[in-house]
């Protein structure tokens, strides 16, 4: 804050680089970015919670990103989705008990002409199936996770 001169209209890189710092925005650094750049608490919120990079939990060691876009969507997004999640048992937006797995959607990765495309650790990999999918989160999933067929 202090290099953008508390400039109220650096509030994104301010959040980019405490997430960078912290791993990700718990309420009280939100409030704390509020308070120092004298912007209302809700207005810091609605930014951090309206840009998909920005995350309020910390992240499990492991990242899965399933694309909910157009076009990932009408091939099987959601499909993936459910099967992560019955399989980790998690919903999206959340990180498995073990700190192992989070699983996070976004709106499109770019790469729709693999779709249905989802990030592991960063790694784009297109035309996903469920079993597909599952597989490659073997050693990410908690113990006695069964896979589906
Ligand atoms: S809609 Fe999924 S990559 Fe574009």
């Amino acid at each position: 804050m202090k290099r953008h001169q508390f400039r109220q209209d650096a509030l994104i890189e301010v959040l980019h680089a405490a997430q960078g710092l912290f791993g990700y925005l718990e309420f009280n650094l939100l409030h704390f970015v509020a308070h120092h750049l004298k912007l209302p608490l809700s207005r810091v919120y609605g930014v951090a919670t309206f840009y998909h990079f920005f995350t309020l939990k910390p992240k499990g060691t492991h990242t899965c990103v399933v694309c909910t876009g157009t076009a990932c969507y009408v091939k099987g997004a959601d499909q993936l989705l459910r099967a992560v999640g019955a399989a980790a048992h998690i919903v999206p937006g959340d990180t498995t008990s073990d700190g192992e797995l989070s699983l996070l959607t976004a709106r499109c990765l770019g790469a729709c002409g693999v779709a249905p495309a989802v990030v592991l650790d960063g790694a784009v990999h297109g035309h996903q199936t469920p079993s597909n999918l599952l597989l490659q989160l073997k050693g990410w999933l908690p113990r006695g996770t069964v896979g589906v067929a």
